[in-house]
């Protein structure tokens, strides 16, 4: 399962990727709003840190498919081929994906709540679907298992698309889908922070550490011991 962050904050951004073994980034329009720079400034930023042929998600604002395939063409001619253009599953959002496929240019199919809009986008040319779990757990349903839905009718069909799971909570949402085999999920650093942020894991290492220097003196590590 690749990982990627679901945020525009250079400074989120830069940390994670230090961190941990991140494969890119995702952005929607509310995301980029929250770092009150012009959208293309920062997607820009974004994309010259991640290196040209990383995997980077921008969403089109159009509302109708001539408008979303405009938008599309921009952010590939801005930003690159690399990038992924996140199109809405609604009934414009299809109509523009056909185009659009046909440009060869790689589409996310976003903001599904239903197995239906999965195969739509899938059927429509999709390279991701993006269910949004916590979204879909906060209207009653169970966003884990629409998820593992549309895995199964990927994998049953044979279909290309696969599933970029967004909008958790927290880590073990992540961990379920991981387990399932989605092909990526994108999270928001304040998740993926949590998923080693745990009492028990400091204290064990904390305690190693106390150990060794009890033994070997205070400071002292495996490249300056005897
Ligand atoms: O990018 C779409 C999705 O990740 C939204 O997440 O946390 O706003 O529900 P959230």
């Amino acid at each position: 399962m690749r990982l990627l962050i679901d945020d525009a904050n250079m400074n989120d951004i830069r940390r994670l990727y230090d961190l941990y073994p991140i494969d890119g980034v995702t952005t929607n329009p509310s995301i980029l709003a929250k770092t009150g720079k012009q959208p293309y400034e920062v997607l820009k930023e974004i994309r010259a840190f991640i290196g040209k042929d990383a995997d980077l998600h921008v969403q089109v604002t159009a509302k109708e498919a001539e408008g979303m395939a405009e938008d599309a063409r921009a952010i590939i001619k801005e930003l690159g081929e690399a990038t992924f253009v996140k199109i809405p599953c609604i009934p414009e959002g299809f109509r523009a994906m056909k185009a659009l496929r046909k440009e060869g240019i790689r589409i996310t199919g976003t903001a599904i709540y239903t197995p239906m809009q999965a195969y739509l986008a899938a059927r429509s040319g999709a390279s991701y679907a993006a269910p949004y779990i916590n979204r879909i757990d906060n209207m009653g349903y169970d966003g884990i298992r629409v998820a593992k839905e549309i895995q199964d009718i990927f994998e049953v069909n044979h279909y290309e698309t696969g599933i970029l799971a967004a909008s958790f909570k927290n880590s073990q949402q992540v961990l379920e889908l991981c387990k399932y085999g989605v092909a990526a999920a994108t999270v928001a650093p304040a998740v993926i922070d949590g998923f080693v942020n745990n009492v028990a894991i400091t204290a064990a290492v904390d305690a190693f550490v106390k150990d060794f220097e009890g033994l070997a003196g205070e400071g002292v590590t495996m490249k300056n011991c005897r």
